[in-house]
């Protein structure tokens, strides 16, 4: 009687000193491991559309100094990144030839922001655009 007793206690021991490892190993891998923010988005409104020219550019800044370029064609509105791929110029918009330039090392992008020619390694960076009602609005994600 007396060994069936002292076994199931031992049964018991080993058991709760198993989950008291178990609760924190989990409290120790939840520590360790970095929270997940999710990217917010915001909305800048960035003029209207009927003061754009067709075919013209025209640069906004937001709030944190981020440039972006922004071409109307038509209806719609392209929005790039003013910084080239390849080093960090700046780039412009060259309505006449209808390309992006980056004088720093003669960099040729398209209207859409691909390469055409020189060293960048990658297309500029795109962001989205929402024309409603007249008013043209740039979305970006805020840093993570
Ligand atoms: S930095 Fe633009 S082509 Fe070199």
């Amino acid at each position: 009687m007396e060994s069936r007793r002292s076994f199931l206690s031992k049964v018991a021991m080993w058991m709760s000193l198993a989950a008291s490892y178990g609760t924190a190993v989990a409290y120790a891998l939840r520590a360790l491991t970095p929270k997940r923010k999710l990217a917010a988005e915001r909305s800048i409104y960035v003029g209207r559309l009927a003061d754009m020219q067709d075919g013209g550019s025209r640069t906004v800044e937001d709030l944190r100094g981020t440039r972006v370029l922004l071409v109307r064609e038509g209806e719609h509105v392209r929005a790039l990144s003013t910084i080239c791929p390849h080093l960090g110029c700046r780039v412009r918009w060259e309505g006449d030839k209808d390309r992006f330039f980056c004088p720093c090392h003669d960099g040729v992008f398209n209207r859409e922001g691909g390469v055409v020619s020189g060293p960048p390694p990658r297309a500029l960076d795109k962001y989205d655009v929402e024309v409603a009602a007249g008013a043209v609005y740039l979305r970006m994600k805020e840093p993570a």
